[in-house]
């Protein structure tokens, strides 16, 4: 349930607005993004992901409003194919828009550094989520059998590809 009243505009506004930034992660803030990351999956990635995300050169962000933390992502790109390892936004503002735009702001980046393609792996069980991704442009196009853990043993992995508009 969004807690803050987030204006539905153009992602480009709300950035140029200077009220939401959007910056590369660095080790200093992954105290912050792992706390985070704990209270919203009951499988999070450990302090380590992130900091080996960061040693690999991975495009990892973090997305600031008002200068507080609201969102991370981390994208790893391969030639001309991104892929979506994590995209989160903290649970208080989650439901304002601020997913769509981190997505929207990842995807164009992603096209403008000449990538064609997008990919992502979603659990079947995570209803938001997918409905941001296949609101998006994004569809279906394989399902990795016991991909992820869960409470009663694995649940699989949607994939789903997007292509990058030129
Ligand atoms: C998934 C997540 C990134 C989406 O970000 P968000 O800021 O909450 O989503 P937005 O407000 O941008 O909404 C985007 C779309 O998600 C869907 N959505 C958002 N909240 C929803 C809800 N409560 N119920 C159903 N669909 C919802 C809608 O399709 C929405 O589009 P619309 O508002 O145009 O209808 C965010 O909820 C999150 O971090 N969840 C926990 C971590 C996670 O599951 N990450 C994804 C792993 S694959």
């Amino acid at each position: 349930m969004c807690s803050y009243s987030l204006p539905r505009e153009l992602p480009d506004h709300l950035l140029e607005s200077g009220r939401i930034a959007i910056a590369p992660m660095r080790e200093s803030d992954l105290d912050e993004v792992t706390l985070q990351e704990c209270s919203l999956y009951e499988f999070p990635w450990g302090r380590t992901h992130f900091s080996d995300s960061l040693a690999a050169g991975y495009g990892a962000w973090v997305m600031r409003m008002d200068g507080a933390l609201a969102g991370y992502a981390v994208v790893m790109g391969v030639l001309d194919e991104a892929h979506l390892l994590n995209l989160s936004v903290v649970k208080s503002l989650q439901g304002c828009g601020l997913g769509r735009l981190m997505l929207d702001w990842i995807m164009r980046r992603a096209r403008a550094e000449g990538g064609r393609q997008i990919f992502l792996e979603v659990r079947p069980s995570n209803a938001v989520a997918l409905s941001l991704y296949e609101s998006t442009g994004f569809t279906a196009v394989g399902r990795r059998p016991g991909y992820y853990p869960a409470r009663d043993g694995r649940e699989d992995g949607i994939v789903m590809l997007c292509e990058l508009a030129a």
